[in-house]
């Protein structure tokens, strides 16, 4: 049997991609009470539980400071654990504006933006991200945009991503990958859809350099990550 089917080192390898993510999450990204009770928060409201991990969260900090980041977009709020993470990345004087269609996600954004003490500078903003992002051309050029938000929007979400940004900013899309089926062409759901036209356009589109990430759900799903280039 090849040792790749051998159900004992095939054991032995999950074991071992366990430690390794908790040693990962321990050492690079241990969360705080504020992180702890924005996930508590959202379970307790009957949100989706279906945040970004730890090390995202501490992937989004490492480029926003590579990006200079002082104005941070967010597109899809839920009860704010990626804000927080964004938040904490931005320096003195710097803003996010997280957008979120649910009136009640965003109380539960806000109130865990408040406990972990960034309200000064993360607001989230009410409303289809249709409708707010036409809105945001005067606070424009975000330096990160980080997509989070209804899978079929995505396309149209790069379009507005695009139009508010500078050369040099990232736009990060959670959930690029799916399982593999964001990469596949013969989708019928209309998010899977969403998702595969969005990776086939940051893979070719002349504006951006593009790369996606297996990193979450053991390498199940993950970011995709584009620079707007000079
Ligand atoms: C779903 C949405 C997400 O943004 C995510 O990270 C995981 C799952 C969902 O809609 O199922
Ligand atoms: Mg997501």
């Amino acid at each position: 049997m090849p040792a790749s089917q051998d159900p004992t080192a095939l054991r032995e390898a999950a074991q071992l991609r366990d430690e390794i993510g908790q040693r990962l999450d321990a050492l690079f990204a241990p969360e705080d009470d504020a992180l702890k009770a924005a996930n508590a928060a959202t379970q307790a409201h009957g949100m989706p539980e279906i945040q970004i991990s730890p090390l995202q969260g501490k992937l989004l900090q490492v480029l926003a400071a590579c990006a200079g980041a002082k104005r941070i977009l967010e597109i899809g709020a839920l009860g704010g654990y990626s804000g927080i993470w964004l938040a904490r990345a931005l320096p003195a004087g710097g803003r996010l504006i997280s957008l979120e269609l649910s009136e009640s996600h965003a109380a539960v954004a806000r109130e865990a933006f408040a406990r972990a003490g960034v309200a000064d500078r993360a607001e989230v903003r009410v409303g289809a991200a249709t409708e707010t992002l036409p809105t945001l051309a005067g606070e424009a050029p975000f330096d990160l945009v980080f997509i989070d938000a209804d899978k079929r929007g995505y396309p149209a979400y790069l379009d507005w991503a695009l139009k508010l940004s500078r050369p040099g900013t990232l736009i990060i899309a959670d959930n690029a990958i799916r399982s593999g089926s964001a990469l596949r062409d013969d989708n019928t759901d209309p998010d899977l859809r969403g998702l595969y036209e969005y990776n086939q356009r940051i893979a070719s589109d002349p504006r951006l350099v593009s790369v996606a990430i297996p990193m979450d759900d053991d390498g199940l799903d993950g970011f995709a990550l584009s620079a707007v280039r000079e």
